[in-house]
This record gives C-alpha cells, structure tokens and sequence, in this order.
C-alpha cells in the first residue's frame, strides 16, 4: 500500500516537472512553472523522505545545503549566473558519482544490470563534476580562458574513455571468472574496490581533459551540456537505486539540455562538435581579429545630438546585450521606453538568441525591470521591420549586431544570424569604447554611414539621454 502511494505521489510529481518545464518555455508562464516544478520536487523529496531513514545526517546536510545555497544565490551578480549554473551541475554530478559508487561499496555483487548502471554514474558523473569546475574556474577567470590544447589530446581522451568501458566490463564480470583471467596471466585479479576507484579517478581526470581545450567563448555551450550530463548521471543514478522519479527528472534534465545545446549551437552557427574538440578563437587564423582589419572610421555623438534623433523618431527598437547586463541598464532601459511611449514613438526590443552570456539573459533582465513581455521581440519575428524603423538603439550588443556575420567567410561568427539592425533609418550604438565583443572581432557596422557611436557606460549613457529629452521637452 505505502509503495503504491509512493509510487503515485512520484507520478503525480513527474506531471508536475513536465507541466513546470512546458510552462518555462514562454516568459508569460514561466513563474508558474517553476511553482509547478518546485511543487513537484516537495512532494518528490517529502515522500522519498518519508520511510525508514536515520534522519539526524539528512536534516544536518538539508540545513548546510540550503545555507550555503541561500548564500551563493543572494551574492551571486547576474553576469555570474552561467558560473553558478556550472557549480550547480558540478554538484549534481559529484553526487550522482558519489551514490552510485556507495551502493556498489555496500554491495559490490549487484549483477550486471546494476553494475553497468554504477559505472555510467560514476563516469558521467565524475566528467560532469571535474568539467564544471573547469568551467566555473574558466568562467570566474581562476582558470586561464584560453582554449589550452596540446598533441594527441583527442587521442588521449578517447583512450581514457575506452579504459574507463573497459574496466566497468571487468567491474560487472564475477570473481570466479575474473580470477580465472588474471591467474590465466600469473596475475592478481583487482579488486572490486580498486577498479571502481580506478573508474572514478579516470572519470574525474577526463572531465579536466575535456573541457580544457573549449575556449572561454564556448563555455555556456559546454555548461548547458555539462547541465545535460549531470541529468544522464543522475538517471543512471535512479537505475541504480531502483527510483523512478530520479530515472524520470534525470531523463528530462538530459534532454532539455541537450536541446538547449543544440539551439545555443544553431544560434551561433556552430556544430557541437566544432564546440567540444575546441580551439575556438585560437585557431581561427584567416580571421580577422580586432584591429587586424582595416581601420573603422566611426562618428562619436554626443548626449545633446542623440536626443535630437529620439525627439524626430516615431519608431524605435532597442537591441539590448551583454553590456546592459554589465551595467544593470535594465531599469534606466525601461525608464527610455516609457518617455519615448509617452512622446507617441513606438518602442519594441529585439532580442538575439544568444545575446549576453547564458539563454534568456535580456529577457530575465527585461522582465526584472517589468519591460511588458509584449514589446520583446524575437529575432525571427522582428528582423524584417528593422528597414521600416526610424531609430535602432543599440545597448551593449555587439557581436549579434555585426553584419560580417553575414558576407565575411573569414569572420569567426560568419553564418551566425544577425539582428538587421544596419538597416535602419539611423543606428545608436551605446557601449564605452570601441572594443570588440566576446567573439573579439571588430564590428564593421560602426564605420556604417547610418550608424552613430554614443559612448559611455550603459545605464550612464541611457539615463543622461533621458533626462537630456526630459529637458527639451
Ligand atoms: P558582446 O558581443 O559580448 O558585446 C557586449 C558589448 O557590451 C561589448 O562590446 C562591450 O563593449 C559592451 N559593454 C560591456 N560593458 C558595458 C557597459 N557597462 N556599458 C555599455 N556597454 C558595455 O555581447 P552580445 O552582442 O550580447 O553578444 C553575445 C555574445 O556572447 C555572442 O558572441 C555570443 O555568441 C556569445 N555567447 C552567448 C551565449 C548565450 S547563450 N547568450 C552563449 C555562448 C556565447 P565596451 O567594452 O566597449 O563597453
């Protein structure tokens, strides 16, 4: 009876994690999902809590998990979020790795079906912990961006990976068998308890190799199929336990991440597989890195000049990026939108796919400042009108702005979908220099006749403008 209630609170919990992840996928819902998906998780833990257990360890690693969380989640800046998503995933495979190799510790004659199970947690599990850290390390600037590479490391990696199948058969083959092998070779056969430490060294040390040679650029590619990984591992993890709703949540974090890896990847115009072997940004020798090119002449506004162009506009769109993040112009953005609106100008924002350092970033940072979700644009939907806008206000975008995407072959972002946004009437960029973006590339655009450079720091920059059009009202 208590296990066919358990079972029916897991199910209930599972409807609640896919309603929760359908409702994520459009801003409008998106608070309601994660209520949907946080419910089910309460009742997941509340009834899996709810058996036989020595609850002292439990409460005490419930109440520093939490502490620490609460911690992390209240210091951590937005531009730092892809960093705490990779120590988050890191942890998710830590554990994974670190239940499956307690069950085979308690009891190493599993069976085959078990074993195999354990040592794709401890695999997957350990490649996901060692990669996060690297990530967060190279995120966090402890661990050089730079892509490191060196002679036969592919090579090296999948004869790490092969070891590491090779020694989960030995671990699933039974004493009797394998001590006839080893003796058939004057040797002793291993241990349970070496191969599988063995099989967790290995995996840890593979997470290093792995994601070493992915350059800084590559890295929210890499945590969102990290963040894959660890939902994989904790799958496995729920085979080993015999959980369905560990199989079931695993199972859904695996393939929404990788989903989300592929439309990174799309959005970027690279393979995954161009991401993971790495180098990105090392080897791209032809391209034409930032000031290698031919010298941009670009015309400099001031704030006077820029709002005379917002007193004539009747239609503008504002193309946030990264920089708004940097800054925190979000609410200084919205305060723009809203004179303008007031003035009678039609105010919609643009939002590139991957603008800013993780999916979503401009739209959480939009919504943060109650921006209604009405005026944000997709690229695909908002692209075309572009050409019938008065005024493009670019804030603190660059790469996804760069018409070379477009026609320079040797451009590293060639094929990457572009806002159009050089094809407006007038183009004001806002950032603080003439720096190059994340792809570090310069951006042919800012030599564009149509196009106007007010620089300075976003929320500075924006909040001036305002009061600057406030003024000659
Ligand atoms: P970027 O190309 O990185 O450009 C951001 C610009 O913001 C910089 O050129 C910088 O110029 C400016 N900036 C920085 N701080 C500022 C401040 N306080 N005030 C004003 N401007 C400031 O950003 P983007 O256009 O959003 O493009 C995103 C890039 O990230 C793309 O290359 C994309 O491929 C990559 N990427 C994104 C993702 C996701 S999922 N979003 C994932 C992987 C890679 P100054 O230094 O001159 O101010």
């Amino acid at each position: 009876m208590i296990e066919q209630i358990k079972d029916i609170a897991y199910l209930v919990s599972s409807v609640l994690f896919i309603f929760g992840i359908k409702q994520l996928g459009a801003v409008r819902t998106a608070r309601q999902g994660n209520f949907l998906a946080a419910l089910g998780m309460f009742i997941a833990v509340a009834v899996t809590l709810f058996q036989e257990l020595s609850y002292e360890l439990i409460i005490a690693g419930i109440m520093i998990g939490s502490l620490i969380g609460v911690v992390l989640a209240l210091r951590i800046q937005m531009t730092g979020m892809p960093q705490m998503v990779a120590l988050l995933n890191g942890f998710g495979g830590i554990g994974s790795l670190l239940v499956a190799s307690a069950e085979y510790i308690k009891d190493p004659l599993m069976g085959p079906e078990t074993g195999v199970t354990v040592v794709l947690s401890v695999l997957i599990g350990g490649v996901t912990f060692t990669g996060s850290l690297v990530a967060f390390g190279k995120l966090q600037g402890i661990v050089t961006e730079k892509s490191v590479m060196f002679p036969g490391q592919h090579l090296l990696n999948l004869i790490l990976i092969l070891i590491g199948v090779a020694l989960g058969v030995l671990l699933n083959i039974d004493g009797f068998t394998l001590g006839s092998w080893f003796n058939a070779m004057s040797m002793d056969a291993p241990s349970g308890m070496a191969l599988i430490s063995t099989v967790i060294g290995l995996s840890l040390l593979l997470g290093v190799l792995l994601v070493i040679p992915i350059g800084g650029a590559d890295m929210p590619v890499v945590i969102s199929l990290l963040n894959s990984y660890s939902g994989i591992a904790a799958a496995t993890t729920g085979f080993v336990l015999g959980n369905k709703v560990l199989i079931i949540t695993g199972a859904l974090v695996g393939a929404s991440g990788i989903i989300l890896t592929q439309i990174m990847c799309k959005s970027m115009n690279r393979s995954l597989m161009n991401v993971l072997l790495g180098g990105f940004g090392t080897t791209t020798g032809v391209a034409k890195a930032s000031g290698d090119g031919p010298e941009i002449v670009v015309k400099k506004v001031e704030v006077e000049e820029t709002a005379m162009l917002f007193d004539s506009a009747s239609s503008v769109i504002i193309v946030p990026g990264y920089g708004m993040a940097v800054a925190q112009a979000q609410h200084v953005v919205r305060e723009l939108m809203e004179v303008l609106q007031k003035r009678g100008c039609t105010v919609r924002f643009a939002i590139h796919p991957v603008a800013g350092r993780m999916p979503g970033h401009m739209n959480v940072l939009l919504a943060e400042a109650n921006v209604p979700y009405e005026q944000l644009f997709e690229m695909d939907q908002i692209n075309d009108d572009f050409a019938n806008t008065d005024l493009a206000l670019v804030i603190g975008a660059n790469d996804v702005t760069n018409p070379a995407a477009r026609h320079d072959q040797s451009s590293p972002i060639f094929g990457m979908p572009i806002l159009n946004v050089d094809k407006a009437g007038t183009v004001v960029v806002v950032k603080r220099s003439l720096k190059p973006g994340y792809a570090g590339i310069d951006n042919e655009l800012y030599g564009y006749p149509n196009c106007l450079m007010y620089l300075g720091d976003a929320k500075d920059a924006i909040a001036k403008l305002i009061a600057e059009i406030k003024a000659n009202a």
